[in-house]
């Protein structure tokens, strides 16, 4: 690692979202239409929107993080867990404001959460995540992590009114990296 990579890593961090602290912030990412090109949500348009999608989306969220350099929130992280037989396993999403696109960034954010999630989760078995057969840089961040590729589900969601070709990863808890014994 870099102490370019290095300097990067120490500025980084996970936390919970600020409805109101982080609003600006959020915007950044939310408002640029490249973000959620492959994603279910749109664009917001306006502080207004934003609000409405927090208020509808993210307040009672179980599990929505944002990725901080230097506090400053600049992309979202989030899981979503299951209940009854579906309980072994929970789903993982994430985007990121443009500008800080192709610097590893993603890759740290979910690195971070598999680890820190099956620590506190002892129930949890597998972390999972569905990717557009066309988002290749998506493909590439879980690839990096360690996910393994299971397959492609066809025709498997509707986004942005296209009915959408899915890959589907997986991290298994048996998947982390044991470390060696001294
Ligand atoms: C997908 C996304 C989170 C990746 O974030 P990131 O911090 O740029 O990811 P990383 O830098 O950790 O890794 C991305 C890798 O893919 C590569 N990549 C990105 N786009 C690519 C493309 N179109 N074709 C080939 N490689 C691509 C990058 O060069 C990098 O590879 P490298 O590590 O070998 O240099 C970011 O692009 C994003 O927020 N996209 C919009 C939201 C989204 O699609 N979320 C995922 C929904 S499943």
């Amino acid at each position: 690692m870099s102490s370019q990579d290095q300097e990067l890593w120490s500025k980084l961090t996970i936390r919970s979202f600020d409805p109101v602290g982080d609003l600006d912030d959020f915007m950044v990412w939310a408002s640029d239409e490249r973000v959620p090109k492959y994603c279910f949500w749109d664009a917001v348009k306006s502080k207004e929107e934003a609000v409405e999608y927090i208020n509808q989306n993210v307040i009672n969220h179980p599990y929505y993080k944002v990725i901080c350099l230097n506090n400053r929130a600049i992309g979202v992280i989030s899981l979503q867990f299951n209940g009854g037989n579906d309980r072994c396993r929970c789903g993982v999403g994430y985007a990121l404001g443009s500008r800080y696109w192709g610097k590893g960034i993603a890759a740290w954010a979910v690195k971070t959460l598999v680890s820190t999630t099956f620590e506190e989760r002892p129930e949890l078995e597998r972390i999972e995540a569905f990717v557009d057969v066309e988002n290749i840089g998506s493909m590439k961040v879980l690839e990096k992590v360690g996910f393994t590729r299971e397959g492609v589900l066809r025709k498997y969601f509707i986004v942005k009114r296209r009915t959408r070709d899915m890959v589907l990863f997986s991290f298994l808890r048996t998947d982390i990296p044991q470390r060696g014994r001294g």
